[in-house]
């Protein structure tokens, strides 16, 4: 009867400690077509998808491929099927090569039991080549940014065959130019007839890419459509069950920032590449750092924060300059970063929220010797409620949490800690668009205090909406600088990035 679906999820049901996760969920998606799959943080997308692919096992529900009822059990059935997730948390191994990670799991490329290193080389090259990713084939994952992680990640399930691609938020830390080269891999993959489940907080990227789009809220199904039935306002509306007036919208805050500067780089050099940077902030003010992947965004806030070594230049905080060579002088000298890779250098996964969010702000809470618990519980509360994290328990760990949930904790705790200066490397990547907003008024109100803060997105919206000024990054050197106020658009700007 239903031939035109290559897949059906009807009724699935999930609960997780006697939590409901997903209740009577059905999705349903057709050959050949992007489905995409869109619902708030901790809505169940990637649980559904999890299920699909065999990491868990629902509680009630039926599968079918092709009109057929399946039993998934584990991973290795989903394979079996042609079905393939590309995850939200990275599965590169980073102590490997990009070539050892795309083939890490391929048979044919083993003789004997020794990998053909020479084949596995080749292969790598002829898939970036495809892919248009500059990368070396031999190179260590580790030494990577997390841009080329995901494209690579992406390349990785693409070199086997699946007839259902589920990418989970594949674009959070892509610059709109890298994005492209996914939409153009979509393309590729739609005309073999594979069927793609596309997950992402970006709007603008369904309307490009979806054919059709289901939508969720907590734990339950609210709309399938087409995509070109429904619009953003709607969309918005039906993820939050309320409306969302506009997300991201520019305040001019000119009255807000001082003319003293609260830190003051000077000449930085981190390598051969990214030198001689030079730039001040002011008190109050919000920063914006835009470039393409690989241009030294996050290089160069990693080596203000302390954690990448710095081969020359200059920092000071309030005119006084400071040496900081690790995170712990970092903090001492009043300056907190938010990373791009929360999942390995943000949080501690088998922590709680609160062991999560206490860890920089110890310090503060200790009460003579002790722990005032009275304050740490209402530290994480107020965290919690602030910033709408969701979870059933403050002791959740982390984990357990959904990807924006994660994301959230990151940025509560370093604002917790009350820094003079905070660095925010891609602070709503992979959070949802009420979320969104709700960041992007806490990052002012932080700066609306004195503070200086300095902001590393590839949402170019995300910047236009929330910076004062922004600085142009390429090839690791500033090579243009901007009033927001003088940007007409987003176009405007990256034109400027492509320079
Ligand atoms: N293994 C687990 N144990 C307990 N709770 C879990 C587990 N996995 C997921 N959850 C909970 O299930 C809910 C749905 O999580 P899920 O990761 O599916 O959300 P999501 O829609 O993918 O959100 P996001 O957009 O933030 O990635 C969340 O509240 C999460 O805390
Ligand atoms: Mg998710």
């Amino acid at each position: 009867m239903n031939e035109q679906y290559i897949l059906e999820l009807e009724g699935i049901h999930k609960s997780f400690n006697g939590v409901k996760v997903l209740e009577n969920v059905n999705f349903k998606v057709k050959a050949g077509e992007v489905h995409a799959l869109v619902g708030g943080n901790g809505a169940g997308k990637s649980t559904l998808m999890k299920i699909l692919t065999g990491v868990y096992k629902c509680d009630k529900g039926v599968i079918k491929i092709n009109g057929k009822v399946i039993k998934i059990e584990d991973p290795n059935d989903a394979k079996k099927y042609g079905i393939r997730m590309i995850f939200q948390e990275l599965s590169l191994v980073p102590t490997l090569t990009v070539a050892e990670n795309i083939f890490l799991t391929n048979e044919p490329i083993t003789k004997g039991f020794a990998i053909n290193k020479r084949i596995i080389q080749e292969k790598t090259s002829k898939l970036l080549k495809e892919f248009d990713i500059d990368v070396d084939p031999n190179a260590r994952v580790s030494s990577l940014g997390v841009g080329y992680c995901q494209l690579i990640e992406i390349a990785k399930s693409l070199a086997t065959e699946a007839n259902i691609l589920i990418m989970d938020e594949p674009t959070a830390s892509l610059s709109e130019a890298e994005t492209n080269i996914l939409f153009n891999f979509i393309k590729k993959l739609k005309e073999k007839g594979v069927s793609i489940i596309y997950i992402s907080h970006r709007m603008n990227e369904i309307f490009k890419v979806a054919d059709r789009i289901t939508i969720l809220r907590d734990g339950k199904n609210v709309i399938t459509t087409e995509i070109d039935k429904i619009n953003i306002q709607e969309i918005i509306e039906y993820m939050m069950g309320s409306k969302v007036e506009k997300i991201f919208e520019w305040q001019e805050r000119d009255q807000m920032i001082d003319n003293d500067y609260i830190l003051e780089v000077k000449e930085l050099t981190v390598n051969s590449q990214i030198k001689d940077i030079s730039f001040k902030l002011k008190k109050g003010e919000i920063l914006g750092i835009a470039g393409l992947m690989g241009s030294g965004r996050t290089e160069i806030l990693e080596a203000i924060f302390g954690i990448r070594e710095k081969i020359k230049g200059e920092i000071l905080i309030e005119g006084k300059r400071t040496e900081i060579k690790s995170v712990k002088d970092a903090i001492s000298a009043g300056i907190a970063l938010v990373p791009e890779n929360r999942r390995e250098q943000g949080l501690v996964l088998m922590h709680s929220v609160k062991e999560n969010i206490i860890l920089p702000n110890l310090q503060r809470l200790l009460h003579v010797f002790a722990i005032n618990t009275k304050k740490v519980k209402m530290l994480v509360e107020t965290s919690i409620k602030e910033f709408s994290i969701k979870t059933d328990s403050i002791n959740k760990p982390v984990r357990f949490l959904s990807g924006g949930n994660q994301q959230k904790v990151v940025i509560a705790k370093w604002l917790k800690t009350n820094p003079k200066v905070l660095l925010l490397d891609e602070p709503t990547a992979g959070v949802d668009v009420g979320a969104k907003g709700e960041i992007v008024n806490i990052i002012r109100e932080f700066a609306n205090s004195g503070k200086g803060v300095i902001v590393v997105s590839s949402e170019l919206a995300e910047l236009l909406a929330v910076c004062d000024r922004i600085l142009i990054l390429s090839k690791g050197r500033i090579i243009n600088e901007y009033l927001r106020k003088d940007i007409e658009s987003e176009e405007v700007l990256q034109h400027a990035i492509q320079q």
